[in-house]
């Protein structure tokens, strides 16, 4: 069993698309072994996206990214952080294959509604960041 960790973006709350997206990774079979509504700070935003920090679209993510209420997600599953990947598209909601959640549902590079964890080093440093009291999981 693996976990990974999901964020709702702001405009997936904005938008009313958390049961959506939601429902699709339960009707895959992906346990929600966590969950929690927070407003990330600046500073808990550049601990996050700590590899994007300095990259030309950096600000305008951070601006983005706390603009609003976001939901933090624990996942679990067979090969969870592969299969979510999968799901989710790539990150330009134009370029996203129909079928995968930015691909249906998204249209924009940035405002693309989930953040998923690309691999098992990112996903155990991104739980810690969310959910720092829960030692067991990490
Ligand atoms: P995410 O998967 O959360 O990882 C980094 C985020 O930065 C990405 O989704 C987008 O929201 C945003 N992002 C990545 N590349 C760009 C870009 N070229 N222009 C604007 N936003 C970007």
């Amino acid at each position: 069993m693996e976990q990974t960790l999901v964020l709702l973006k702001p405009d997936t709350v904005e938008r009313g698309l958390c049961g959506e997206i939601l429902g699709r990774f339960e009707r895959k079979g992906l346990k929600i072994v966590r969950m929690q509504m927070v407003d990330l700070t600046v500073d808990v935003a550049r601990v996050h996206y700590a590899d994007h920090v300095g990259k030309p679209f950096y600000p305008e993510l951070e601006k983005y990214i706390t603009s609003g209420s976001i939901v933090a997600i624990i996942l679990e599953g067979d090969e969870a952080i592969s299969v979510v990947r999968k799901m989710i598209g790539v990150t330009n909601g134009i370029e996203a294959e129909a079928g995968t959640i930015r691909g249906d549902l998204a249209i924009s590079k940035r405002q693309n509604l989930v953040h998923a964890s690309d691999s098992p080093e990112s996903a155990k440093r991104e739980i810690k960041i969310f959910f720092a009291n829960i030692p067991k999981l990490l």
